[in-house]
């Protein structure tokens, strides 16, 4: 099977891009199953008719990420039984699930969302030790994690982490698609970041004039989101009939 996951849509333009070109992108790339991270539809937060318009373009699972809970209009959503993940790895006392198994085809797909902790807050429990839990408790046939973190070390040791257990291990949060999709040695599908749908004439999503005003000293501007050049931003995993990834492809669509 193949599974396509779309880095972290940013803003109305990110939107705005998932919407119209998903279906032509499903037409062409066949995958059967599509995760899409949604943590900063609004810039900072997804409300539920983001969410909707998501599931609508064809996503079967949205994850989320440090900035799930920024939009409190989500938060009911979240505990309404749709396919949204929250981290896992965050105390039991939050909304939502940090978890969906999802049927595809007879396959129970498990797709999961972790926090990372290197330059991240650190509020919340090891992802690592998450991860072993998950596995342990969530009966699935394929398992795939979008993991939310800041340094590129801390995602390459989540792969080897994961490596043979999960079917696909990608990252997300940093918003710059990584060049190194491989196969990890006991096939584990492995990118370090997927990218970011939304304006790429941007600082990671927002007004890049804001952003370099702000990193030479200027006050904390309200980040406004950029609209120019739009890509969405991915990859897409081939998964054999015995669990093991066979193959990874960079998506970047305009
Ligand atoms: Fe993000
Ligand atoms: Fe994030």
């Amino acid at each position: 099977m193949k599974i396509l996951a779309i880095g972290d849509v940013c803003g109305p333009a990110g939107c705005d891009i998932l919407t119209r070109r998903l279906g032509a992108i499903k037409r062409r790339l066949s995958p059967d199953f599509v995760v899409v991270n949604g943590e900063n539809a609004t810039g900072r937060g997804i409300t539920p008719e983001q969410a909707d318009d998501m599931f609508f373009a064809g996503a079967d699972v949205v994850t989320l990420g440090n900035h799930a809970f920024d939009n409190r209009k989500i938060l009911p959503y979240l505990d309404d039984g749709k396919p949204i993940v929250r981290p896992y790895n965050l105390a039991p006392a939050h909304p939502g699930r940090g978890y969906a198994v999802v049927d595809c085809a007879g396959i129970r797909v498990c797709v999961t969302s972790l926090l990372g902790r290197l330059h991240m807050d650190f509020n919340h429990d090891s992802p690592f030790a998450a991860a072993d839990r998950l596995l342990e408790s969530v009966s699935a046939d394929l398992y795939v994690f979008d993991f939310h973190a800041e340094a590129t070390s801390e995602k390459k040791a989540m792969g080897y982490h994961l490596d043979g257990r999960a079917a696909v291990c990608f990252g997300t949060h940093t918003h710059v698609q990584t060049s190194d999709a491989r196969v990890l040695p006991q096939g584990t599908g492995y990118l370090t970041d997927l990218g970011m749908t939304g304006a790429q004439e941007s600082v990671i999503g927002v007004k890049w004039q804001q952003s370099l005003a702000y990193f030479r000293g200027g006050p904390a501007p309200r980040f406004e989101n950029s609209s120019e050049q739009c890509r969405l931003q991915g990859a897409l995993f081939t998964i054999g009939p015995d669990g093991r990834c066979q193959g990874v492809q960079l998506v970047d669509e305009t």
